[in-house]
């Protein structure tokens, strides 16, 4: 069992999926769960991540209703404002009250041409905007085979921290590419491996602090079935979930790894 400090943060990434309307009557159903679960949100944060369409409606609702589930972008702007079309800014996704915003993901290194040098540019303007940068960094197969499990994340997550500002908060998402949609799951111990090879990246670039305070998560193919295992590592401090975060019960039960931990 993870003994910190750090207060546990579980993340559903949407990607492409919800509409404004489905984003809604997902999250009432998802906030009335684990309500009737009495759900201890000063416990284990729970944290989504919609469509950029979707942000709005999302905001309303967690403002009326006072959810304490926070919300962020799956991307954002290097640049404040201007001839960018297609792009939004990280003062947009402050001004709708968004706490985080996800940047690197492998998904848009993939498929965007996203690089190591974007994703710092994108953590700057993260951090300009008020926002907490969820860093995404992970190996894919080849790279695994090649440099071992920590080399390509840790170099990852150097070059985007150099974006990051002293003293303002980050969170690090382990996300293997080649466990993500994959079914495939790293092991809990593999996931360990790399994530405690990061956090001392935090410390040497951001401080001791921050190396002790930093959330380190890991995703890929998370399910209600393995959610236990990362969580009992010491440096694993949460999960970013795809697939399973579009699933009301898997999602709730993810978040409720406490009440399954053996
Ligand atoms: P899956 O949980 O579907 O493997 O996706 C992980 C992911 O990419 C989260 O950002």
């Amino acid at each position: 069992m993870n003994t910190t400090t750090r207060r546990p943060l579980i993340a559903g990434n949407w990607k492409m999926n919800l509409d404004h309307l489905q984003s809604i009557a997902f999250l009432q159903k998802l906030e009335w769960a684990l309500k009737d679960a009495n759900h201890d949100y000063g416990a284990v944060e729970v944290a989504v991540f919609p469509p950029f369409t979707d942000l709005r409606s999302v905001q309303t609702l967690v403002s009326a209703d006072k959810y304490e589930i926070a919300f962020g972008g799956q991307d954002l702007s290097a640049h404040d404002s201007g001839a960018y079309t297609g792009e939004i800014s990280g003062a947009f996704l402050s001004a709708l009250g968004a706490g985080y915003v996800i940047i690197g993901h492998s998904e848009r290194r993939q498929y965007h041409g996203e690089t190591d040098e974007l994703v710092a540019a994108k953590v700057a303007a993260a951090h300009k905007h008020g926002l907490v940068p969820v860093i995404c960094v992970g190996e894919t197969a080849e790279d695994l085979e090649e440099h071992g499990p920590s080399a390509v994340p840790v170099a990852q997550l150097r070059t985007a921290l150099g974006g990051a500002e002293q003293g303002k908060e980050v969170v690090v998402a382990y996300e293997p590419v080649w466990a993500i949609g994959s079914g495939q799951a790293a092991t809990a111990e593999q996931a360990e491996q790399v994530c405690a090879a990061l956090r001392p990246v935090v410390a040497e670039l951001l401080g001791e602090e921050a190396g002790e305070s930093t959330r380190v998560l890991y995703g890929g193919s998370v399910k209600s079935g393995n959610i236990a295992g990362f969580m009992r590592q010491p440096n694993v401090d949460g999960a970013l979930v795809g697939g399973a975060s579009l699933q009301l019960e898997e999602f709730s039960a993810i978040v409720r790894y406490q009440k399954h931990v053996v």
